[in-house]
């Protein structure tokens, strides 16, 4: 265990959340709003009852300093369980760079796998940490045509202030890079410069291309 994981309290705790997590979902729909905000960029806004929905289907990872929530992501099936999306990572500010996210990254990938084996897992995002710790789970960078065509999905895009971009593209771009591990044929050995490149590509992509 990373030293880094260890508060004056004890260790930080990363599992699978459940109901009794519940109580916990509404400071997570803050800390996702705050960081949107800073941050300055679009994510989709979930609700509290949505976080607790996720909790008690045992769809989401939660980490744990105590009784203190400092770190959140969960996962949803899409198109009759073809695909599923690992989303709304978050980590809260006082403990980022520490290595939390990584963990909180590869337990929903352990719970993607193991719920929904056969599916493939792919991942919308405009964060360079984000990009890097997909690329080391074998995710790799595809078009939106790759992903779920599931109506549903697109739809949580609403609360995202890039909305009509994703519209005005046809649903084909957005300021988002899509990512996507396929079960059948995981990227092996991808460089450890892909993340940085797929970042640049996203920065001009947005600047030039997509956000007329
Ligand atoms: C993105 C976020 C989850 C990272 O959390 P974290 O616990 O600080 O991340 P980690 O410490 O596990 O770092 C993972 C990697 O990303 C890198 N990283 C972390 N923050 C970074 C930043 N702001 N800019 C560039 N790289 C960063 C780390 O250096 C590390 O890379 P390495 O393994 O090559 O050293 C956190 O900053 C956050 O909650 N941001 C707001 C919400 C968000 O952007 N979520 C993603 C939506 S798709």
């Amino acid at each position: 265990m990373n030293d880094k994981n260890q508060t004056s309290e004890g260790e930080i705790e990363v599992i699978y959340a459940t109901a009794e997590h519940t109580k916990y979902a509404k400071r997570i729909c803050e800390l996702v709003y705050e960081s949107a905000l800073q941050r300055g960029t679009g994510i989709a806004k979930r609700t509290p009852e949505y976080i607790a929905d996720k909790m008690t289907s045992g769809k989401s990872v939660v980490a744990l300093d105590g009784d203190r929530i400092v770190g959140y992501s969960y996962i949803e099936s899409w198109g009759h369980g073809d695909y599923v999306a690992t989303s709304g990572l978050i980590v809260d500010p006082e403990y980022r760079h520490r290595g939390l996210a990584t963990r909180i990254k590869e337990k929903t990938f352990e719970l993607a796998r193991k719920r929904f084996p056969y599916a493939k897992i792919f991942s919308i995002t405009t964060s360079l940490p984000v990009m890097k710790l997909n690329t080391r789970l074998g995710y790799k960078p595809v078009t939106f045509s790759e992903l779920t065509q599931d109506n549903e999905f697109w739809e949580g895009c609403k609360g995202c202030v890039n909305y009509d971009v994703l519209q005005r593209n046809n649903r084909q771009r957005c300021i988002c890079t899509g990512m996507l591990y396929d079960p059948k044929a995981p990227a092996k050995d991808q460089s450890e410069l892909l993340p940085f490149y797929m970042k640049l590509k996203n920065n001009f992509k947005n600047l030039f291309t997509v956000k007329k």
